[in-house]
């Protein structure tokens, strides 16, 4: 069945009431649209742990730096709710911007902890700030008992479970494990701006991850890991703005020798693109 299209708080805020009073649980999967198997998997997720499942689509501009791709950022909400009647959610919210920022809108969460890891908060000064200031709009226009994120943007997925927490938002932040094509490449919206050839040689990001994530759980020291896999990838022609390993709850650099849990980060530039991946050890 196609789900039904709100484009007002209004109107979300009628859906979801009627949805409460019949004693239904709800899902949110925040998205900017352009919508891929990596959503629709989010969805699925939704559906698992909830009666009713409402998919955001919203361009966040607040979250783009000024020379970032917002004019270019890929759009097609006619194939986006195609997929959606498809994957069985419910409603899709999809408002205009004055519905989001209107009315001297001059409100920002600003974050610290896992936003100021120096991963993506180093190239993207304004990123987190503009992502967790519409995913608390999201999350309190919804009412959602349960929101779902790809583990694919893990720094974010830390950042907006951390600020549930912190604020004693009434809702679960579920992070769901990276959906890869079968060459392992990370689906991500932004796969669509590589060219043919820049496609094939952007698994090796991935590679590189699972190869020192294997060296690392054979007793490499996991910086010196690291160092070898930012190496390769920039022999094989990326821009590496990061690969390093972190605790994988608070993203800090982990302490030598110790046993915490790890995370292996990297975001490189091929071309024109910038692609981020992750995985644990
Ligand atoms: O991951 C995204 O697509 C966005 O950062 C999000 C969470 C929808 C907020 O705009």
């Amino acid at each position: 069945m196609k789900p039904k299209i709100v484009r007002s708080i209004e109107g979300l805020h009628r859906e979801t009431a009627k949805w409460r009073d019949d004693g239904l649980t709800t899902a949110i999967v925040p998205t900017m649209g352009a919508l891929h198997q990596g959503h629709l998997t989010l969805v699925a997720e939704g559906l698992e742990h909830a009666d009713r499942v409402i998919v955001s689509i919203f361009v966040n501009a607040k979250q783009f730096g000024a020379n970032e791709d917002l004019s270019r950022y890929p759009r097609d909400e006619a194939g986006d709710v195609a997929k959606l009647a498809e994957a069985g959610a419910h409603l899709i919210f999809a408002p205009p911007e004055k519905e989001m920022y209107g009315r001297n809108f001059a409100t920002t969460v600003v974050l610290k902890g896992p936003a100021k890891a120096n991963l993506e908060d180093k190239f993207r000064p304004h990123f987190f700030d503009g992502v967790a200031t519409i995913v608390a709009k999201l999350f309190i226009q919804s009412g959602a008992d349960f929101a779902i994120f790809g583990q694919k943007d893990y720094q974010q997925l830390q950042v907006v479970t951390h600020m549930a927490r912190d604020l004693d938002m009434p809702i679960e932040v579920i992070g769901v494990p990276t959906v890869r094509a079968s060459d392992g490449m990370a689906l991500s919206s932004r796969n669509q701006y590589l060219t043919k050839t820049e496609r094939k040689q952007a698994t090796a990001i991935y590679k590189s991850l699972t190869q020192a994530a294997e060296k690392i759980r054979n007793g490499t020291d996991p910086q010196k890991a690291m160092r070898a896999a930012s190496r390769s990838l920039t022999t094989l022609g990326f821009k590496v703005d990061y690969v390093t390993a972190r605790n994988a709850e608070t993203l800090a650099v982990p302490v030598s020798h110790s046993h915490e849990p790890l995370r292996l980060l990297a975001a490189a530039w091929l071309g024109k693109t910038r692609l981020i991946d992750n995985i644990e050890v």
